[in-house]
């Protein structure tokens, strides 16, 4: 925690990293090595930056496969904040837990991946959106319920809620990115009463979006994979990947910034 010129109280700084899509070290797909440059030119700047963490909502691989977590694990390995992780429809829950299975927070048992940290000034909670062959978000009962359940244990606790899967429709591309409409009604009227919910970090549509939900902000992320962003194109570099910092106010509230890397 800090203060700065103006006297405002810095308590936490969080950096999002989302879809990297990244390919096994051996693959000869023409975006290979650019998306793993992406991922460790972020890495860079990140430490850098020196966050408190470092949220990473889903997509981390192409296709789930041992070779591509060995890969991403490399990648990863210079990265010095705390690492959170939520799977994307692209990652595979068996190869990716057996890939992080020295990451405490990661349950390794049971069809979901979400978990909740309170180890910082404001309270992270991860909720996995993904079934297998399911390319849409799910947010079934069960998972409703998890979050329910989480969300009563600390009501008066500040709490990021992330998702890979935006539970609302972003533009015509990804109308309907959740599989079935009642679901994402009813978490947008469960997350509406539990006030104690800032924001809502999201992936999967590679772009930048700012709404109201719920009651409260959501975002969705570019993809750190240049060649499947979309949008920053138009204005920006096709070679310089970009991420998401997230600067936490004392009063609870998050200030994003988009950090394109020069
Ligand atoms: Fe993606």
């Amino acid at each position: 925690m800090g203060h700065d010129a103006l006297g405002t109280l810095d308590s936490m700084l969080i950096a999002q990293i989302s879809d990297t899509h990244i390919f096994c070290d051996e693959s000869n797909h023409a975006s290979a090595s650019q998306r793993a440059r992406c991922l460790s030119r972020c890495i860079s700047d990140i430490n850098l930056q020196q966050p408190d963490v470092v949220i990473f909502t889903g997509d981390t691989v192409q296709h789930g496969t041992p070779e591509e977590y060995n890969h991403l694990r490399r990648l990863l390995a210079p990265l010095k904040p705390s690492l959170y992780l939520v799977p994307g429809n692209r990652d595979n829950k068996p190869e990716m837990r057996a890939a992080f299975k020295d990451q405490p927070y990661i349950p390794q048992e049971g069809p979901f991946l979400h978990y909740t940290i309170d180890d910082y000034p404001i309270r992270l909670i991860a909720l996995d959106s993904t079934e297998p062959e399911e390319r849409k978000g799910v947010f079934c009962s069960e998972r409703q319920e998890w979050l329910e359940k989480a969300l009563k244990e600390k009501p008066d606790s500040p709490t990021i809620l992330f998702i890979h899967h935006p539970p609302f429709d972003v533009e015509d591309h990804y109308t309907s990115g959740y599989r079935y409409p009642d679901q994402a009604i009813a978490l947008t009227k469960l997350v509406s009463r539990h006030t104690q919910i800032t924001q809502l970090l999201c992936g999967h549509v590679h772009c930048l979006f700012r709404c109201d939900w719920a009651g409260t902000n959501a975002t969705t992320m570019p993809s750190i994979a240049v060649d499947v962003r979309r949008h920053m194109d138009k204005i920006q570099s096709q070679q310089q990947p970009a991420y998401m910092l997230h600067r936490l106010t004392s009063e609870s509230t998050l200030v994003s910034e988009i950090r394109v890397i020069e």
